[in-house]
Formats: structure tokens, C-alpha cells, sequence
């Protein structure tokens, strides 16, 4: 086997972790999806750097945010109303989001996200 094919091989288990990696960021997921609705304040969602709006969420905590986001709330689609994005981008952007309003909430992970999923679920 020549030396490269080597490397080659050995990168191999490491691609499920890149590929988790590749998870779009909180931002990149507002821009995509979330913009629609919160850049503007459609059907009443509360608009990116409402810092009155946003705040009244922030102290809500994100134990209430992101399973709302997971599952819908009234006029807010589950998941954004986009169900290729991962739990943990969709946490993501509402972190995003809810600092842009005045919160103050750490980089979720996927520990975080996985809990919410749990949450989501049993409320629905
Ligand atoms: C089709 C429009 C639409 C899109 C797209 C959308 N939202 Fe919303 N969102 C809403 C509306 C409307 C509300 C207000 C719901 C209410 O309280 O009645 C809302 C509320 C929320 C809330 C507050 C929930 C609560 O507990 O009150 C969060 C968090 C949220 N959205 C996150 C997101 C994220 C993250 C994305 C992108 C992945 C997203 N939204 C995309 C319409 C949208």
C-alpha cells in the first residue's frame, strides 16, 4: 500500500465527526430560515433585536425557548418550518437570536439539545 492510501484510511472513522462539525452555525440558520419571519415581525414574531420582546423570552430561559422552536408555538412551524435542520442548529439560532435581544446564553451543545428534543416531545 503506498503511503497516501494509508493516510487516506486512517482519516476514515473520523468523518461521522466532521460531518457533525458541518452544522450550519446560529447564524447561518437565522439567515436561512428563521429571517423570514423574525427580520420583519411577520405574523406577529417577535423581530430580531426587539430587545423588549426578546427580553421578556430571555428570562423565560431556553428550557422553555428551544422546545418551542422544536415542536411549534401557534403561528411558529416546527422547526422553523424546515425539517432538515438538525435540534442542535435550530438551538443554534434561537441562542442567536435571543443574544441578539439582550440575552447573554452560552454556545448550546448537544447534550443541550438532545434535552430539549426530550422536552419537546413530551409536551406534544
Ligand atoms: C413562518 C414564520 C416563522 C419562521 C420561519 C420562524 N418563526 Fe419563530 N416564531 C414565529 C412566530 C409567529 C412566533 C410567535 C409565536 C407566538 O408566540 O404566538 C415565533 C416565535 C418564536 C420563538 C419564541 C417561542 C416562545 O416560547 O414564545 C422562538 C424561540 C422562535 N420563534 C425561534 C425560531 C427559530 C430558531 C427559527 C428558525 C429556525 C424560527 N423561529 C423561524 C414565526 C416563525
Amino acid at each position: 500500500m503506498r503511503p497516501r492510501s494509508a493516510v487516506l484510511l486512517a482519516l476514515l472513522p473520523c468523518l461521522p465527526l466532521s460531518a457533525a462539525a458541518q452544522e450550519k452555525t446560529g447564524a447561518a440558520v437565522y439567515e436561512t430560515v428563521c429571517s423570514d419571519c423574525h427580520g420583519t415581525g411577520k405574523d406577529d414574531a417577535p423581530a430580531f433585536g426587539d430587545r423588549k420582546r426578546w427580553g421578556k423570552l430571555v428570562r423565560e430561559g431556553l428550557n422553555d425557548l428551544v422546545p418551542a422552536a422544536l415542536r411549534g408555538i401557534r403561528k411558529m412551524p416546527a422547526m422553523g418550518g424546515n425539517p432538515a435542520l438538525t435540534d442542535l442548529e435550530v438551538a443554534r439560532a434561537v441562542v442567536y437570536m435571543a443574544n441578539a435581544g439582550g440575552g447573554n446564553f452560552a454556545e448550546p451543545t448537544a447534550t443541550d439539545s438532545a434535552r430539549w428534543r426530550k422536552k419537546a416531545d413530551a409536551r406534544k
